[in-house]
């Protein structure tokens, strides 16, 4: 039995007799695989089957699948491949119930959570068995969160259709349901089972879409690796023309950046006050809120990395060359460094998006922390931000922007 350590405060009764006091603690490993493939439902693939039956259990693998209504509209034969898939393996892994359409573009809403349970419910997951989501960030967001309070959490199995969602949200160890007030208002920390990401589903991606997880790209690039940044600027135009194989390359690195961080940071569950990776997201999340969701999470990105990044130049942590490729750069791959939601004010006279600060602040407790490059490749973490910075930069995009409608 572990007693209290020297360090623990010894508390004293009113009669000044000490507390008793028993010091739990222990570990917990989480270990998931990333698997990136092409065609995951096709007949002759076996890697979703062997994924579901990684551990070896020496039994059929009981499963719904959630899947985003986009994905399923734009690959019109999915629903029949995934039964197809299934039916052909019949005695190993089975389908509950039919695949279940979510809501596109929707990461909010306790109905939602509802119908997703109720599902879950009629069916008779139970701890072992899986919830298979095939979606962008948004839907393997809400699903993911879903699933982890049902029996206290289910088995997750995620496949991530867009890019921003195989290079970052689908990867990672959280889930979330945004609200009007903020983003990722509600949610929980609950590592997947496993990652499949199938590459041949970002070809039926928008144009803004396809950029979005770019941008994800950019903000690693520029805080943790250098070569990475070149590699992104170097090909802007391929990227922004639709070059699957620079495309793939861009998403492997950056997924692994953050897969590498939230192993070796020593805070996975974010229990500190910083957020490292999420360098330009607290402007980010407040350009997503003041648009009603209507600007996607890897355009607001964007614009939150050129903000932080001209903050950074104003500060002497990056030059203003150094600024102006990471502005290039992002326009060059088909992404805003501006939109005229960021010029917004308050009735007080206040830029909108400074509320930003606080909400980022409000997340996640302590002290306020911003991450900022320095250099590329590298960063630093502030306390501090000074709102006549954040004005002059925002000053600053709009001119880059009116220059580039001249
Ligand atoms: N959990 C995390 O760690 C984490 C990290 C980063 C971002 N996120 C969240 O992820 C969300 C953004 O994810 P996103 O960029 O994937 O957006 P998204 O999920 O909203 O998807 C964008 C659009 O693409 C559609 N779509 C998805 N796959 C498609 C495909 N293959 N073909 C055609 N259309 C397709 C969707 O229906 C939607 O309309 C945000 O809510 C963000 O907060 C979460
Ligand atoms: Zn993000």
């Amino acid at each position: 039995m572990s007693l209290m350590s020297d360090t623990d405060k010894q508390i004293k009764n009113p009669d000044n007799k000490t507390f008793k006091a028993y010091r739990q603690s222990f570990d917990v490993r989480f270990e998931y695989p990333v698997h990136f493939t092409h065609q995951v439902f096709d007949f002759d693939n076996p890697l979703l089957e062997s994924v579901l039956d990684r551990l070896n259990e020496q039994k059929c693998h009981r499963c719904i699948v959630f899947i985003d209504s986009n994905v399923a509209e734009t690959h019109p034969e999915i629903i029949k491949k995934i039964e197809s898939y299934f039916q052909a393996r019949e005695k190993k892994i089975e389908l509950a119930c039919q695949p279940c359409i979510m809501p596109a573009d929707k990461k909010s809403g306790w109905d939602i959570v509802h119908n997703i349970v109720s599902v879950i419910k009629e069916n008779h997951l139970d701890r072992q068995s899986f919830v298979i989501a095939v979606g962008g960030g948004s839907v393997l967001d809400i699903v993911g969160f879903a699933c982890s309070i049902v029996h206290r959490g289910l088995r997750l199995l995620r496949l991530p259709t867009t890019t921003l969602a195989q290079a970052d949200a689908g990867i990672g160890v959280k889930n979330g349901m945004d609200t009007s007030y903020m983003k990722n208002f509600i949610g929980t920390f609950a590592p997947p089972f496993a990652v499949i990401n199938d590459f041949d589903f970002l070809s039926t991606l928008s144009f803004e879409d396809w950029t979005a997880g770019i941008a994800e790209a950019f903000k690693v690039a520029i805080i943790k690796d250098a070569d990475f940044f070149d590699y992104l600027c170097t090909n802007g135009d391929a990227l922004r023309q639709r070059d699957i194989s620079v495309m793939t390359e861009a998403i492997y690195r950056c997924a692994m950046i953050h897969l590498e961080h939230i192993r070796t940071s020593g805070d996975a569950f974010e229990f500190g006050s910083a957020r490292p990776l999420d360098f330009g997201h607290w402007a980010a999340h407040k350009i997503e809120t003041i648009s009603d969701y209507q600007i996607g999470h890897g355009q607001a990105v964007a614009i939150g990395i050129a903000i932080d990044s001209f903050y950074a130049m104003r500060q002497g942590l990056i030059n203003q060359a150094q600024l102006q490729r990471i502005t290039e750069g992002l326009i060059r791959c088909g992404l805003d460094v501006y939109n005229e939601i960021i010029s917004k004010r308050t009735a007080a006279g206040e830029l909108t998006i400074l509320e930003g600060l606080r909400q980022f602040q409000e997340h996640l407790g302590g002290e306020l922390t911003v991450t900022l490059p320095k250099n590329i490749g590298a960063k630093i973490e502030v306390n501090n931000i000074d709102s006549d910075i954040i004005e002059e930069a925002v000053q600053y995009l709009q001119g880059i922007c009116k220059q580039g409608s001249d």
